[in-house]
């Protein structure tokens, strides 16, 4: 049997299919499609709000752990930086894991998303967001036409987290841990200089918009980092344990989708 012709956007749109599952849209109930790409213009108010960020700060590191900082400055490329990290013994979080987790994707992507900290199978194979979190980060970032793996910089997003091992049990980085490899982070940042930032849940929002503010009152509002614009989403991981907050995620990756297309 002769199969059918796939088309062009095919994989693109079974991406945005899946997502809507995820979102719990799995009954055709209207008998016209809703365009839900179609934002409703702005008012003059929150246009002028969105070409001012909303948390205007920018954040050189702090002064954290003496030496960090100049460790991270005098790397001048991904792989010295990645050298760098893994050679640093300066964080007790390394001796329990089992990988240094830098990276993934394409480092020439305009969109940077940034993490917490590996878990379980990250620290395993050495790679950031490739348990179930990462999977529906996939998903979500296929949604909106972007993947870690696309060639195509317009098209791709490179993945790191605040801290490149994985604290035992999966808790959450001490702000001491957060602090010292800090500069690491803002170095990576630089080395990359994404367009945009994506900042999963509340460590990565808090150390990088410099804020106490908690990711439910932040997400979906844009804020500025070392220059880039920084929006604040909900964790993937926490969405899979929230599923109702999806509707949130939703609405923050058409806002990061309109900001590229602009
Ligand atoms: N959660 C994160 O924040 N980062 C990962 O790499 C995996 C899960």
């Amino acid at each position: 049997m002769d199969s059918a012709p796939v088309s062009d956007n095919y994989y693109r749109d079974l991406a945005i299919l899946d997502w809507l599952v995820e979102l719990g849209a799995n009954e055709a109930i209207g008998e016209v499609g809703i365009n839900r790409y179609e934002m409703p213009d702005p008012t003059p108010a929150k246009k002028a709000a969105m070409s001012k960020p909303a948390v205007a700060k920018t954040t050189p590191s702090e002064p954290t752990q003496i030496g960090t900082e100049a460790l991270a400055d005098a790397c001048f490329d991904l792989d010295g930086l990645q050298e760098a990290i893994t050679n640093f013994d300066g964080c007790d979080l390394k001796r329990g894991a089992k990988n240094t987790v830098f990276a993934d994707g394409n480092p020439a992507a305009k969109v940077m998303v940034i993490g917490e900290a590996p878990g379980r199978e990250e620290d395993h194979i050495g790679k950031p967001f490739i348990g179930p979190a990462g999977q529906l980060l996939d998903k979500m970032l296929a949604a909106i036409g972007l993947s870690r793996n696309a060639e195509d910089a317009a098209q791709a997003v490179y993945i790191t987290n605040i801290i490149p091992w994985r604290p035992p049990q999966n808790r959450d980085p001490s702000p001491e841990e957060i602090a010292v490899m800090k500069p690491f982070l803002m170095r990576h940042i630089a080395l990359i200089k994404p367009d945009f930032l994506l900042l999963m849940g509340n460590p990565a929002t808090k150390t990088l918009l410099d804020t106490q503010i908690g990711i439910t009152r932040m997400r979906g509002k844009w804020g500025e980092v070392a220059g880039i614009p920084a929006l604040p989403m909900f964790h993937p991981a926490y969405l899979l344990r929230t599923p109702a907050q999806k509707r949130a995620a939703w609405a923050d990756l058409l806002s990061l989708k309109k900001r590229i297309e602009i």
